[in-house]
């Protein structure tokens, strides 16, 4: 029977032993699996860990200034931080496709890493990229199981073939709340050990249709306010996450004030989950999903429907892409 501290000493051991004398590099994402991972790569390596957060302008409200602050206040982890919000929307244009956004995001991601290498060179040779990805993630993406590759994940499909880092995967052989209680080990604050899953390719597969930096954000505003509401009605802990899908490319008549509006629908996706490969669609009080679709409607102008989806996974993945 595995104890999560006993977890934490083996993994730390682990790592200490595939990196030797090496460096390596941790890709924050703002999400709890890279800030355990780096935490426990911390933990093994000391200094010889440095994070790089890539801003790809995918991020929701606030995410940067969390990571940059509380993640660094938690662990002293040593931070560099990459704006690339420019290269992703550029790589972007034009793209539909969900397949092919979770590849270029993957993609991009990767060579925004290997630069940031090359710019860490100078301070010694860092040959290893840590990331923390999961089971669920491994078994989706068919890695080692044979099973059917549903969508590729941000963490283990979309790696390009020159990849020149060896991967350090601490958190492979573990389902997320078993990354939580890690975390909490760790001595990592609640607000990241807790925080509910958010896909690597970000907003990137929440907005349906080509993204742009005007759909992101709107797409960020409308999130910000269902968050904030499920926030105060205390539900974070009941709900495993709730996406906020933008149709972009659907239009619909409304009406507010004396005017008709033509504006794009948001979808809310509240679902409840034990480790993302079955969900349940939540049931929310009405109350709260009033209050969102009222605040959405009136504090985001292009926006003028909200509709909940009610579909569990499977037949509905969790993500809309
Ligand atoms: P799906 O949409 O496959 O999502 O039901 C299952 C869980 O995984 C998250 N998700 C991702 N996480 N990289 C990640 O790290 C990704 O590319 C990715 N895609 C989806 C999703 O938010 C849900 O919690």
């Amino acid at each position: 029977r595995w104890t999560t501290s006993s977890i934490v000493d083996e993994q730390v051991a682990r790592i200490r032993e595939q990196v030797g004398d090496g460096k390596a590099i941790c890709g924050l994402s703002g999400g709890v699996d890279s800030a355990v991972a780096a935490a426990l790569v911390q933990r093994a390596i000391g200094d010889r860990l440095t994070c790089v957060f890539v801003d790809h302008g995918l991020l929701r409200a606030g995410e940067r200034a969390q990571v940059e602050r509380d993640f660094v206040a938690a662990t002293g982890v040593k931070l560099v931080t990459v704006d690339a919000r420019e290269r992703f929307l550029d790589a972007l244009a034009g793209v539909t496709d969900p397949e092919r956004k979770r590849k270029i995001i993957g993609r991009e991601f990767i060579r925004v890493f290997e630069q940031a290498e090359r710019d860490l060179k100078a301070e010694g040779d860092y040959g290893f990229l840590v990331q923390g990805t999961l089971y669920p993630d491994v078994v989706e993406s068919g890695g080692g199981t044979g099973a059917a590759n549903i969508k590729s994940h941000h963490n283990v499909g979309g790696l390009p073939d020159d990849l020149q880092f060896t991967l350090v995967e601490p958190l492979r052989a573990l389902f997320k709340d078993e990354v939580r209680r890690v975390g909490t080990e760790l001595g990592l604050p609640e607000t990241i050990v807790q925080r509910q899953p958010f896909p690597g390719p970000g907003l990137g597969i929440r907005i349906i249709g080509e993204v742009t930096a005007e759909r992101l954000e709107v797409l960020r505003k409308a999130d910000a306010i269902a968050r904030e509401e499920l926030t105060t009605a205390g539900l974070d802990r009941q709900i495993w996450q709730c996406p906020v899908v933008l149709l972009a490319d659907v239009r619909s008549v409304g009406v507010q004030g004396d005017g008709r509006t033509y504006g794009h629908p948001v979808v809310l996706r509240p679902v409840s989950s034990e480790d993302a490969m079955t969900a349940d669609w939540t049931r929310l009080p009405y109350d709260v999903l009033e209050r969102i679709s009222t605040r959405i409607t009136n504090e985001v102008d292009e926006v003028n429907r909200v509709v909940l989806d009610v579909t569990s996974k499977p037949p509905g993945t969790i993500e809309w892409e």
